[in-house]
């Protein structure tokens, strides 16, 4: 079994059986994880680096954590402290990467289509870390994985992606992984922070946190990213918390045993409130841990297709 693609630059139109394959793969690492000795020898001989022109905590580490988990010779890149600084360009860097002989790389960059564009300009395979407000594939993976952990399934559950959607590449990743998978997605936030027209992703919106709650099995809740400017969509944070805001009172009002996910970081009483955070409904450290076997997954499908 191996996947369509050599690139994983998003979940849009990747198809159920490599979704499948992926999140199935992952199962089998995420059990290497429990191990005392966390690493086997998969990717030995793979050079991977990854390319970070954005900030990261969860997806460089865990990125990291998953090529040495596999044996792979890896190498991190951050914009601060590289020549960029010098003003040499996106393409000149990566053409000097890859003349040090680099078999993958892992991108995240403020710009959409940058994944895409290094597939025109490098041979080695590109996995998407995340690219401006397009797409973060293995966030959409690993929160698959999660649910799925979860509640033993994805196919007819009623998932809502609550909050900051129009800034969100989570959400999109979301979207698309989830319906293709089969389960019903909609989303749930103030009307100007849902993009006009996303019904035509055949997704259902809510205006109101307490009809998401009530309607649905799972909420994934988006932060609100204030670095991209989702201030100026709402009067203040204390009123975006108390109309959208995640809170037990919420919860425990429909009597429902729902799931809760959060991709981080979160801003604690804006979206979730800390009680949630830490509470009994959330997957969050799970989601995690469950990345790097996700990763894992993903580096080690694609590093080791035949081209
Ligand atoms: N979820 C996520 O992408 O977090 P980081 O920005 O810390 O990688």
């Amino acid at each position: 079994m191996s996947l369509s693609s050599r690139h994983l630059l998003g979940l849009s139109g990747v198809p159920k059986e490599d979704l499948q394959l992926i999140l199935d793969t992952a199962r089998t690492f995420r059990e290497v994880l429990e191990r005392p000795i966390k690493k086997v020898p998969t990717l030995q001989g793979k050079t991977v680096v990854n390319l970070f022109y954005e900030n990261s905590t969860r997806t460089r580490i865990s990125f990291e954590l998953a090529q040495k988990r596999l044996s792979a010779d890896t190498v991190n890149f951050s914009t601060s402290t590289s020549s960029a600084k010098k003003g040499e360009t996106f393409k000149d860097t990566v053409r000097n990467i890859e003349a040090m002989k680099v078999d993958m790389i892992v991108v995240r960059h403020q710009s959409a289509g940058v994944p895409q564009y290094l597939t025109k300009i490098s041979k080695a395979n590109i996995i998407n870390a995340g690219d401006g407000l397009h797409e973060h594939p293995t966030q959409g993976l690993l929160d698959m994985y999660s649910i799925h952990e979860r509640l033993g399934k994805l196919e007819g559950l009623k998932v809502c992606i609550v909050g900051d959607i129009a800034h969100s590449r989570v959400a999109l990743s979301n979207i698309y992984g989830l319906k293709t998978m089969g389960a019903q997605v909609s989303v749930c936030g103030p009307s100007t922070m849902i993009p006009l027209g996303i019904e035509s992703l055949g997704i259902k919106v809510y205006h109101k946190i307490d009809d998401a709650i009530k309607e649905n099995d799972v909420l994934n809740v988006i932060r609100i990213q204030l670095e991209r400017d989702a201030g100026r969509r709402i009067p203040s944070l204390r009123e975006y918390h108390n109309y959208f805001g995640v809170t037990t009172e919420r919860i425990e009002k429909f009597n429902k045993d729902i799931v809760i996910l959060h991709p981080g970081p979160i801003n604690r009483g804006v979206e979730l409130s800390s009680e949630v955070a830490d509470g009994p409904y959330q997957v969050i450290l799970d989601q995690v841990t469950n990345g790097v076997a996700v990763r894992m997954a993903v580096l080690y499908l694609l590093g080791t297709m035949h081209s």
